[in-house]
């Protein structure tokens, strides 16, 4: 059951947090890893020893270093990938940073480089995993291939410090979306994870409090209860489930279902709306009772 055997996975930001335990996973389900992080001493040191834990369990393990959102270094990481293997069959897009600020103070650099790291950072490396996926299933009449890509509870429910956050996570689920649609024709699968987990990315503020280790009993956010979610979408048995968005950690996946259309409105007489037809017909929906915004959820997003 999920073996991996042959299987070569990418996973970028795999030195810290999420993607190391993520990188441990396919390890142990038998894939050679390619672990990327960001070319800087500290993260290159973390994903060097992320490799050697993985060479620890017997697997085999390279590193790649580069921005995961630079077009040039994504294409050098999926380079590296087939040099050192001659595959790629699971991508998971992981790597990520905050810059938390209300929309009102959020400076250009705050919301652009978020975006760039989260969005851009999936799609580019999603466009060369998909282009060689449709490459190689044209040519070889099949191709193992799955997408894994991290968004965020933030993504669905909004959140107030994180405008840059929580919209390049929403356009992470659109994309990924996308991707399944067109690639299910060639029997790769596209799924979202929403991981809540006690990393250097939560570990300040709230979130700090919330995901805290306890002195004693079982740790739910530890970041290795996120891992087997990806160990088992990445695996064949789970080739059918595509284009799905799942909150995971602890002990608990639940799958989102598909947002769906509710109270539908027609004008009375058929034809375009007016303003008082309007509020006529929706003021009985938005009576005084209904809340004007989401109140968040139990668990703030990260
Ligand atoms: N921890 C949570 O509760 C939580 C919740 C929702 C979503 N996520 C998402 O999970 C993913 C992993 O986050 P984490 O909590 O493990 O954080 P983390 O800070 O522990 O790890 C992020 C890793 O990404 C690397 N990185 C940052 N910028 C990079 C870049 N440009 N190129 C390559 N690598 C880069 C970092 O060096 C680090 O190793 C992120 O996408 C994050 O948004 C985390």
């Amino acid at each position: 059951m999920g073996d991996l055997n042959g299987k070569v996975a990418i996973i970028t930001g795999a030195g810290r947090g999420l993607g190391r335990e993520e990188a441990l996973q396919l390890a142990r389900q038998g894939a050679r890893v390619v672990i990327n992080d960001i070319d800087r001493d500290d993260a290159r040191e973390a994903a060097e020893a992320t490799a050697e834990d993985v060479r620890g369990i017997g697997a085999e393990a390279i590193t790649c270093y580069g921005d995961c959102a630079d077009t040039n270094d994504a294409n050098t990481l999926f380079k590296a990938a087939l040099d050192a293997f001659g595959d790629v069959n699971i991508m998971v897009n992981n790597a990520g940073f905050c810059r938390d600020q209300t929309i009102f103070n959020m400076d250009d650099e705050q919301f652009d480089s978020v975006v760039k790291v989260h969005l851009r950072g999936h799609f580019v490396n999603m466009r060369n995993a998909s282009g060689y996926w449709r490459g190689k299933a044209k040519q070889d009449g099949s191709v193992y291939g799955r997408m894994i890509s991290t968004s965020s509870e933030a993504a669905i429910f909004g959140s107030a410090g994180q405008p840059n956050y929580a919209a390049a996570k929403a356009g992470i689920i659109a994309m990924t979306m996308g991707a399944a649609q067109l690639l299910i024709k060639y029997g790769v699968a596209c799924n979202v994870i929403m991981p809540r987990a006690r990393t250097d990315m939560t570990n300040s503020g709230l979130t700090a409090e919330m995901f805290a280790a306890p002195e004693q009993g079982f740790d739910a956010f530890h970041p290795a209860n996120v891992a087997p979610l990806v160990g088992y979408l990445a695996s064949p048995e789970a080739g059918h489930i595509s284009g799905e968005v799942m909150v995971v950690w602890g002990n608990q996946v639940d799958v989102l279902e598909r947002p769906k259309f509710g109270p539908k409105f027609v004008s009375p007489d058929g034809g375009t709306w007016n303003v008082s037809d309007l509020h006529q017909r929706l003021s009985s929906h938005f009576d005084a009772d209904h809340t004007p915004v989401l109140d968040g959820f139990s668990v703030p997003p990260q």
